[in-house]
């Protein structure tokens, strides 16, 4: 028997409708559903077409860019446009803020393709967006959104073909990639309560270069929970959001090699700790930095800006709060 299960867009015209919202944002998630599918398209015949390999050049983060980035980046963009929606857009690939429409209704912050290290490999990558609304109340000064004030977050797991997103105040749900390339069957994400399955997720390389209180928060926790890192933060961001426990990618202050130090952390606030921040607060977790500041409350001083990051069970991310404190 034919199991048939409701669609994304099902899902979100009933949401909207619950809610008394606009068509104007089942416009805008529509066009992040094709950007996704088409990058999940030329990410599954990548090896095979060549386009998995360095573009050859740096980008503003002065990181390799690979050729998929730039095929994302272009296929974003292009949607994104397309809709009229966007006033404009903040990328991971683009120095510049992309303006779009300024009479448009929303923000776009996005990152077409994270987790740089797997694709050579065509091991899980991310796409990831967060979305603000402009100003319906007075003049809109274009200024950066925290994360506090995105209406949704959401993030594709390509090329496993699941989508998850954050909608403001209404929960974290995912959705499964059917056999017409149709998104189904929402199922609402909880952080589970029981310790049971807690994981904990980092670059355990990295830790000679954590501040020696998370080195010793570290060692004084591991041990009760497993430990997963796949080395792109929607695929790690997947497991922990299901599995409950804690991501995080800490500030780097003691490398040997001082040059190498991160003291503002890695992952960029706007389109990649603010995203899973916004989707674990959704699913009832917690996200601070390594002052312990919510991720949600900071406020964007540039588009590209760093941030250290603690995503996840609330319990775990209060306890390494205490810790930072300390
Ligand atoms: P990028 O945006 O350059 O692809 O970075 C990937 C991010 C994130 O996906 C991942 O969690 C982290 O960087 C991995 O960094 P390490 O290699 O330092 O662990
Ligand atoms: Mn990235
Ligand atoms: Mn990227």
């Amino acid at each position: 028997m034919i199991r048939f299960e409701q669609t994304f867009a099902d899902f979100l015209l009933h949401h909207q409708e619950k809610y008394n919202r606009t068509y104007h944002f089942l416009i805008l998630m529509d066009a992040i559903i094709s950007a996704a599918k088409r990058i999940q398209h030329y990410y599954l015949t990548g090896a095979l077409q060549g386009n998995l390999g360095r573009a050859g050049q740096t980008n503003v983060q002065g990181e390799q860019v690979m050729q998929m980035d730039q095929i994302a980046q272009e296929i974003t963009v292009h949607y994104l446009r397309a809709t009229g929606r966007v006033i404009h857009a903040i990328s991971e690939e683009s120095k510049d803020i992309v303006p779009l429409n300024p009479d448009g209704r929303y923000f776009v912050y996005f990152d077409p393709l994270d987790g740089s290290s797997n694709i050579p490999h065509g091991l899980p990558v991310g796409f990831m967006f967060g979305i603000a609304k402009r100003n319906l109340e007075g003049p809109e000064d274009g200024h950066l959104r925290a994360g506090k004030d995105y209406i949704a977050a959401g993030m594709f797991v390509i090329p496993t073909g699941t989508f998850t997103l954050g909608l403001n105040s209404a929960g974290t749900w995912k959705f499964q990639i059917d056999e017409t390339m149709t998104f189904v069957k929402p199922t609402r994400i909880v952080l589970p309560p029981d310790r049971g399955t807690w994981e904990l997720s980092f670059n355990t390389a990295h830790r000679c270069g954590f501040a020696p209180k998370v080195q010793k928060w570290i060692a004084t926790n591991e041990c009760q929970y497993a430990f997963r890192y796949l080395g792109a933060l929607a695929g790690d961001f997947h497991r922990m959001i299901h599995n409950g426990g804690m991501f995080m990618y800490p500030a780097i202050v003691n490398h040997p090699d001082p040059t190498q130090n991160r003291p503002e952390g890695k992952l960029r606030l706007m389109y990649e700790a603010a995203v899973v921040a916004f989707m674990c607060r959704e699913a009832g977790g917690l996200a601070i930095d390594e002052s312990g500041t919510p991720i949600l409350d900071i406020q964007p001083q540039n588009q590209h800006q760093r941030t250290a990051l603690y995503v996840g069970s609330p319990e775990l991310v209060e306890d390494i709060k205490g810790v930072l404190a300390s």
